[in-house]
């Protein structure tokens, strides 16, 4: 990855197991750009490589992902372009990327093949994705799919992993993720064994419905059992059965019950006034995120980033001012970076005043741990694209 040129990796595996959120990932790990195309059989040479357009009685050129990420590589050093679902662009238009891929430069056709190169010194990286089995959807054209340096196949995460990555993303009990992982595990075992069940329980289906079972009352159970899992996995009659007849051989509803109770007399704590601080660290971060967005959205993108991608202070004084508690509630989640110790150390103050975050305590995190904090705020807890 240090050295210079175009190189690309292809992932493939199933739908929902991360291959789009670790290529966007990997692009934020090196603090780049990443532009998305999303692969459809519609989609044209045009589109990837830019196109012309009439504007005020002349004509101007609109470039496309690959001249700009191009570009993009050539000031910063390094881009990112993420394909997805590679293998539903034609054919014919997967040779547009060919040179890109072997020679690390593209001639734009409708430009009279003028030439756009990545320096020596600059890296771009192209990740396509891509779910192997699909049917109905184009091949990869081999000397393209030759052309890609590695090739890992994504597949679902082991039993422990999936468990703390459900508890991770959707903020439910530990109880609750193993409940639902177990059962997705059954019914990925009885799909692979007799093909009674076509489409399989992903990732995605696990963290979402931890999501939605874990924020809605337990009364709504049975339908988002129905609606979310079953009505979703199931293509007929029969494959709907045979979902719902694992899920009650695993007193799926009853346990879950039991577990999501536990969480309802939480909330009640937290309605009734008592600890703010108990709330569901998943509310917590939605509700801040919603403001950021907001902030991002009023002030433009770039006024309130530095040039190396870390945010300006300006951010957090402003959000001191206008959203205090969101912000004291959303710092306060960086506990799980273990600073507080060493804030305390360091200063010889504690982070809190009466309870709560100070404004010195973001400010030192702010000056003296930086990358961590974009780190939690990208990712950990993420509230930042
Ligand atoms: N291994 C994983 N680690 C963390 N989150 C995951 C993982 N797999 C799935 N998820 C969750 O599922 C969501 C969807 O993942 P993503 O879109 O990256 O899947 P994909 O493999 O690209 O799916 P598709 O083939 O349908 O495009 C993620 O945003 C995340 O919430
Ligand atoms: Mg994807």
């Amino acid at each position: 990855m240090g050295k210079g040129r175009c190189i690309g990796i292809l992932l493939h595996g199933p739908p929902g197991t991360g291959k789009t959120l670790l290529a966007t990932s990997l692009a934020k790990e090196f603090n780049s750009s990443y532009f998305i195309i999303d692969g459809s059989p519609d989609l044209d040479r045009r589109d990837i490589e830019g196109n012309w357009e009439l504007f005020n009685g002349d004509t101007k050129f609109n470039h496309g992902p690959l001249t700009r990420a191009i570009e993009d590589a050539n000031s910063n050093g390094i881009s990112f372009i993420v394909i997805n679902e590679i293998n539903a662009i034609r054919e014919s238009e997967q040779i547009s990327l060919n040179s890109l891929l072997s020679e690390s430069h593209i001639n734009l056709i409708s430009k009279g093949f003028e030439r756009y190169s990545l320096k020596e010194s600059s890296k771009l990286v192209i990740i396509g994705t891509m779910n192997k089995g699909v049917i109905g959807i184009n091949k990869l054209q081999e000397a393209f799919e030759d052309r890609f340096l590695v090739c890992p196949e994504i597949t679902y995460p082991s039993k422990q992993k999936e468990i703390e990555i459900a508890v991770k993303l959707s903020g439910c009990k530990k109880m609750v993720a193993e409940t639902v992982v177990d059962a997705a595990r059954q019914i990925r075992k009885q799909a692979i064994k007799d093909f009674s069940i076509t489409k399989i329980f992903s990732t995605r289906l696990i963290v979402n419905f931890c999501l939605i079972v874990s924020n809605m009352s337990p009364e709504y159970l049975r339908y988002n059992i129905e609606n979310v899992i079953i009505n979703k996995l199931g293509e007929n009659q029969e494959e709907k059965k045979s979902i719902a007849m694992i899920l009650d051989g695993k007193l799926f509803e009853d346990n879950l019950k039991k577990y999501l109770n536990i969480r309802s007399d939480v909330k009640s704590c937290v309605k009734a006034g008592l600890s703010s601080q108990r709330a569901p660290e998943v509310k917590i971060i939605s509700n801040f995120k919603s403001k950021v967005e907001k902030y991002v959205f009023e002030l433009g993108n770039g006024k309130y980033k530095n040039k190396n991608g870390s945010l300006m202070w300006k951010f957090f004084e402003w959000f001191w001012q206008e959203h205090r508690t969101s912000l004291k509630d959303y710092i306060q989640l960086t506990e799980k970076l273990g600073y507080h110790k060493v804030y305390k150390e360091s200063t010889g103050h504690s982070h809190l005043y009466n309870g709560e975050i100070t404004l010195i305590y973001i400010k030192w995190l702010y000056r003296n741990r930086n990358k961590d904090l974009m780190d939690f705020m990208r990712r950990t807890c993420p509230v930042l694209n």
